[in-house]
């Protein structure tokens, strides 16, 4: 089987904000107590940090990380987490039914997201609150003294303002399982004025609304224009969620999970020029695709859980080899659509559906889909380019023709280096690949990458921690300004060249 790819560098789909590999810490499950934050831990540090977990979400380069949640944010109450620590109250946090002990909060995270090389993007209540409690937030992590919010951010030891620059007006409001859940205008008016006195106190802020839970939520697009109507001129990106499952065990559909990704990128692109069009607006919307992930590996053990303990196991997903494939194609895509999408949050980032994994009081190791995501993190940098791909293609029982081969090249004028992130969806052949880069003349090999495995089921644990990485051996060369190499089946493969 043979498929062949031609980028040229002056046919850039769009420069690649950093900001695509966020991720996203929500308090839920073991993200926070017995994930970044264990006090007592042989890794922490006084802070009660384990240094094992930030090293490793320190190789992920992670520009920004999405706090506090996610559903838990809207029953929240941000106060609860700043000041003494031994003050603090403990509360039911009705969202996962859990009870949270409030022991980590905004100032914690504000620094343990220094300490991984991370900004902050920060979740607004707007369940169960409103504006009110909405520009408080922002004076208290964001103006520099002089008044009562800001004051007591400096008494609690923070002299500096934080400086939060990205802003998330909610969380999935559309979903009834959330608290404090809107319809589409209810929602539009609320973001609309809490994003107004947000801004009055912080000028400098940048904002997010809430765009639908999921592709198939049965109010999406009409969700997508209400809620711009009423905050186009005030909001500066529209969120997309969707996570994707193997329920079926349907491999073939799994991975072609990512062309879905796609569609629902180019939609929401089109509700928002709609709403630019009917507004004469002279504004570019944005979005941010900030929860994405695989997700469906823990939805039974997660049923059977005892409500009201604290930092319980939850939504602990155990990713498969075939996972990290789905991952690697779900970044291509995002990719693909670097001119639109500018803050995506893989979510999320430790033992919640995460890359990394930890053991309360034991080790953190390196999940499968935590090396498509370092792979396209490290190299993903710079201008996308319009792939120009000739594959062999598959039907399945839900879609037809899809590729076997998903794959985009990226060019990063910096240090010179272009990428080619390539994954080979067949599931029993591998793929002869050739790549034209005309435009570059003579390229140099740096390496071949590739993550894949015999078995599509293996995982990492803690007692086998490697048996799903990276090897630098794949057969990749270079004939001029072509490189041809051979895509294992069920692979994928980053090429890097200079
Ligand atoms: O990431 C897990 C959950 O998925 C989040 O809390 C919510 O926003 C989404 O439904």
């Amino acid at each position: 089987l043979q498929a062949t790819m031609i980028v040229d560098k002056d046919f850039t789909i769009g420069k690649i904000d950093d900001r695509l590999y966020g991720s996203f810490i929500e308090h839920l499950g073991r993200a926070v107590y017995g994930g970044i934050y264990e006090p007592g831990h042989p890794a922490a540090d006084k802070q009660g940090f384990r240094q094992d977990v930030l090293e490793l979400v320190r190789k992920l380069r992670i520009p920004i990380v999405r706090y506090p949640g996610g559903n838990f944010v809207s029953g929240y109450d941000w106060k609860d987490g700043i000041g003494p620590i031994g003050e603090r109250p403990s509360k039911l946090d009705l969202a996962w039914r859990t009870v949270e002990p409030n022991q980590f909060g905004m100032n914690e995270f504000v620094e343990w997201s220094t300490a991984a090389g991370s900004d902050v993007m920060w979740a607004i209540n707007l369940g169960t609150q409103g504006a009110d409690d909405a520009r408080q937030v922002v004076e208290y992590a964001n103006h520099p003294s002089g008044s009562y919010w800001s004051d007591l951010r400096i008494r609690h030891g923070y002299k500096n303002p934080h400086r939060i620059k990205t802003w998330c007006l909610g969380n999935e409001m559309d979903g009834p399982w959330q608290i404090g859940h809107k319809t589409a205008a209810e929602y539009g008016r609320v973001a609309l004025e809490a994003a107004k006195v947000m801004k009055w106190t912080d000028p400098s802020i940048e904002l997010v609304a809430c765009g639908s839970s999921f592709l198939n939520m049965p109010t999406f697009a009409d969700w997508e224009a209400t809620v711009l109507d009423h905050t186009y001129e005030h909001v500066e990106y529209l969120s997309l969620h969707q996570y994707y499952g193997n329920h079926e065990n349907d491999t073939a559909t799994f991975l072609a999970r990512s062309l879905q990704m796609d569609e629902f990128i180019h939609s929401v692109a089109a509700i928002c020029d709609y709403v630019k069009a009917k507004k004469r607006s002279k504004k570019r919307m944005y979005l941010s695709f900030d929860e994405w992930n695989v997700w469906f590996h823990s939805n039974a053990a997660d049923n059977k859980l005892e409500p009201w303990q604290i930092a319980p196991p939850q939504l602990e997903d155990v990713y498969t080899m075939e996972d990290a494939l789905v991952v690697g194609c779900l970044l291509i895509s995002l990719l693909k659509h670097a001119d639109r999408v500018k803050m995506a949050c893989l979510a999320q980032l430790v033992n919640v559906i995460a890359p990394i994994m930890t053991q309360n009081g034991g080790a953190a190791w390196a999940q499968t889909i935590y090396y498509p995501f370092m792979h396209a993190s490290l190299y993903g940098r710079g201008h996308s380019l319009v792939p120009l791909v000739q594959s062999p293609k598959y039907d399945t029982k839900e879609m037809t023709d899809v590729p076997y081969l998903e794959s985009i090249a990226v060019h990063n004028e910096e240090n010179g280096e272009i990428t080619i992130f390539a994954v080979n969806r067949h599931l029993d052949e591998a793929l002869s690949f050739k790549a034209d880069l005309r435009s570059f003349g003579d390229c140099t090999l740096i390496e071949h990458l590739v993550l894949e495995n015999a078995d599509l089921k293996a995982v990492n644990t803690a007692a086998q921690p490697g048996r799903v990485q990276p090897h630098n051996h794949g057969n990749a060369a270079i004939g001029g300004s072509s490189v041809a190499a051979r895509l294992g089946k069920a692979s994928w493969n980053v090429i890097r060249l200079r």
